[in-house]
């Protein structure tokens, strides 16, 4: 039985943390759909659309993992890709009562649609995309925190092109 798996997020942007979770996920599922959500953002530092070329391009060799946006409620997306689950990264404490109302909420919903939790890697445990985005206007090193092409697309978006190599 062919599984697939959706991932969904802000993504902006895609972090290592990010990375990892839709790398370890392909241990359970065949296929994952990293799905965007596009929904018009003040505080974003990038579009939608430009958020799915920057994930497309990180997983640009791992025909497995698919990249998407979505609108409206996760759980019809789910339903009309006929996905078996969710997925979503947990990081340390913080994250858990976001995701449980998440979770639970999508199962009042769609009883038929589960979550499954991945934690990182723990080189990756703290790293957010808001305080990654934080770090990159205020003029800190983000290697390592990002992929390298999305580090240069957040360097262009804030000014510091002439600091890339
Ligand atoms: O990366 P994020 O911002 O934590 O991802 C949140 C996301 C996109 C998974 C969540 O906001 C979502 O599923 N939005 C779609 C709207 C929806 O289905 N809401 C009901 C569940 S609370």
């Amino acid at each position: 039985m062919v599984r697939t798996g959706i991932y969904p997020g802000s993504f902006d942007p895609l972090t290592m943390g990010h990375r990892d979770i839709a790398l370890r996920s392909l241990r359970y599922f065949d296929h994952v759909i990293v799905a965007v959500l596009s929904h018009p953002e003040k505080h974003s530092m990038f579009t939608a659309e430009e958020r799915a070329e920057l994930i497309a391009e990180t997983f640009k060799d791992e025909p497995r993992i698919a990249v998407d946006h979505f609108q409206g409620l996760l759980v019809d997306y789910v339903r009309l890709h006929k996905a078996d689950a969710v997925i979503r990264g947990l990081r340390a404490v913080q994250d858990f009562e976001y995701e449980f109302q998440m979770t639970m909420m999508n199962r009042r919903l769609a009883p038929d649609v589960d979550t499954v939790f991945m934690m990182t890697d723990e080189e990756y445990f703290y790293i957010a995309s808001r305080t990654v985005k934080e770090v990159a206007r205020l003029g800190g090193t983000i290697d390592g925190l990002v992929p390298e092409h999305i580090k240069a697309a957040m360097f262009h978006k804030v000014g510091r092109e002439g600091e890339l190599a």
